[in-house]
């Protein structure tokens, strides 16, 4: 291809991607900020709430978790708040300087992420639901807002339900350790834009 008719072909393509990135906002709305940090926040104390709750006193123990019951309720519904926001709003862009690779690695992160964070209070209220005495423990979020068990799941005759237990539970143990590694990964990420790049990646989602 002669050199005019490469030019030809690239410069609008790079026109186009430049026009679109002078459209994205600037920064992320004071919403997107909140449900952010909230949901991060609320993540780390359930996951030390679930990994300690054996731990307490006989008579916290049973608190302790359901205060993780209620938690995990909470971030479910700020987690899809989140995606909601996330399909109306466009996020500010990343800086143009990184690579493509980076940018398609932090976006198939943040994916992963949000699949995580809906699927783990998920993963937990089916295992809930399979509770052989749930009847005798109603499920009350923070001690005051009824919240359902799964009504097919509660239906099953006992031996079903206690398979089920068993196996959600599992699953649930497996995804807290996918997420404690894409957790890492999303940190390791922010903090290397922010030291190594020298790039305001935690300004994007603080200010
Ligand atoms: C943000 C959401 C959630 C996170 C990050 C989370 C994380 C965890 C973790 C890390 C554990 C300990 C696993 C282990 O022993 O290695 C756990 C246990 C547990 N989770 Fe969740 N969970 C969430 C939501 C839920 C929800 C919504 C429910 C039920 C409605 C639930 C029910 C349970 C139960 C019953 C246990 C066992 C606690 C025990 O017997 O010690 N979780 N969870």
């Amino acid at each position: 291809m002669s050199g005019t008719a490469a030019q030809i072909s690239v410069v609008p393509r790079r026109a186009l991607r430049q026009t679109r990135r002078m459209s994205l906002p600037l920064r992320y709305t004071r919403l997107a900020m909140v449900l952010h940090w909230l949901v991060a926040v609320l993540i780390v104390a359930n996951v030390a709430l679930g990994l300690t709750a054996e731990l307490y006193p006989e008579t916290w123990v049973r608190p302790a978790i359901d205060l993780h019951k209620s938690i995990g309720i909470t971030v479910l519904g700020l987690a899809l708040m989140r995606v909601l926001w996330r399909l109306t709003h466009a996020p500010p862009p990343m800086p143009a300087r990184y690579g493509r690779l980076e940018r398609r690695g932090a976006h198939a992160a943040h994916l992963a992420l949000y699949g995580l964070i809906l699927a783990l209070p998920l993963s937990g209220w089916v295992h809930d639901s399979a509770f052989a005495q749930a009847a005798q423990h109603p499920l009350r979020l923070y001690g005051l807002v009824p919240w359902p068990r799964i009504g097919f799941i509660q239906a099953m005759d006992l031996e079903a339900k206690q398979r089920l237990h068993a196996q959600w539970f599992s699953i649930h143990v497996a995804l807290a350790y996918a997420l404690y590694a894409l957790f890492a990964l999303h940190v390791a990420g922010a903090l290397k834009h922010q030291l190594w790049d020298r790039e305001p990646e935690l300004r994007r989602m603080w200010s």
